[in-house]
């Protein structure tokens, strides 16, 4: 049957209609697919973002417990030493010398004259809890090189624990070239001495950094000293011996000055 002209165009319409939609339909298909799309990505970025910033959280959070738990440890050991250093005191004062240990200022001081580059051991006389012995490793000292001559047992016991890899002798250091026999195999780069001096006659004194210098360091090397009084602690006049002085340590309880002695001729 012959299609009549208005026919044909209704249905032409019709038919261009429904393309249209199929296109538009196809358009918002297409355009929500994107928008999950999109919104998934979102949603990834976010929980990555999450994930960072917990991280860092956790991260900030760990540190801090961990100074805090670092500070918390450095405190107790102080106080558990000023305790020990304070109980030494009380049972033997002459041979303590001190109510508490150097402030690590003093000690600070005291390791700046020892050349870490110079060649063979550093011996430490009078270590008592460390903090000298703390202050030579931090100046660049290797634990390893450090050989401690000290009195109390107790101390000893201490020292042992903290520095495992220095050599540490329960000994007389007056009596340094004996009490070093079979532990000094090449001479020594300095000797850092905390000893309380004055509390021995100006000869001992004199007999002990003579021997220093004859038996126990190498020519040029040098005999540390710290002091809280005045005048130098090793007799200096007839002894050969050049001095050097510092300032006074004033964040060190009482203040104190290092002298520094070497061989006038080595
Ligand atoms: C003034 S304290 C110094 C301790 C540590 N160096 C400081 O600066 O805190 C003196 C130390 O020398 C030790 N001492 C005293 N006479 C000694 C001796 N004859 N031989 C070895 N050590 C001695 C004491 O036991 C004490 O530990």
């Amino acid at each position: 049957m012959a299609h009549s002209a208005s026919g044909q165009r209704l249905r032409a319409t019709r038919l261009g209609r429904s393309s249209v939609a199929a296109r538009l339909e196809h358009e918002v298909r297409l355009t929500a697919a994107d928008f999950a799309d999109s919104v998934a990505e979102a949603r990834l970025r976010v929980a990555a973002a999450r994930y960072k910033v917990e991280d860092e959280v956790r991260n900030t959070a760990g540190k801090l417990k961990s100074q805090v738990r670092k500070a918390a440890d450095e405190a107790k050991a102080r106080f558990s030493d000023d305790a020990r250093f304070l109980k030494s005191w009380i049972d033997s004062p002459g041979r303590t010398g001190a109510v508490a240990p150097s402030s690590p200022f003093l000690a600070r001081r005291m390791a700046s004259y020892v050349d870490p580059q110079a060649q063979g051991p550093v011996v430490e006389i009078g270590p008592g809890t460390g903090p000298v012995t703390e202050a030579l490793i931090e100046r660049g000292i290797d634990e390893a090189r450090l050989i401690l001559v000290e009195y109390s047992p107790e101390f000893c016991d201490l020292l042992r624990r903290r520095f495992p890899r220095a050599t540490v002798i329960e000994g007389d250091a007056y009596a340094l070239s004996t009490t070093l026999a079979g532990h000094l195999t090449d001479k020594a780069s300095a000797v850092v001495s905390s000893l309380p001096l004055f509390n021995k006659p100006p000869a001992e004194r004199t007999e002990l950094v003579q021997d220093a210098f004859a038996n126990v360091l190498n020519p040029g090397a040098p005999f540390i000293q710290f002091t809280y009084a005045v005048i130098s602690p090793v007799p200096r006049k007839g002894s050969g011996l050049k001095a050097q002085v510092s300032d006074w340590v004033l964040r060190n309880i009482p203040p104190a000055r290092v002298w520094v002695y070497r061989r006038a001729k080595p």
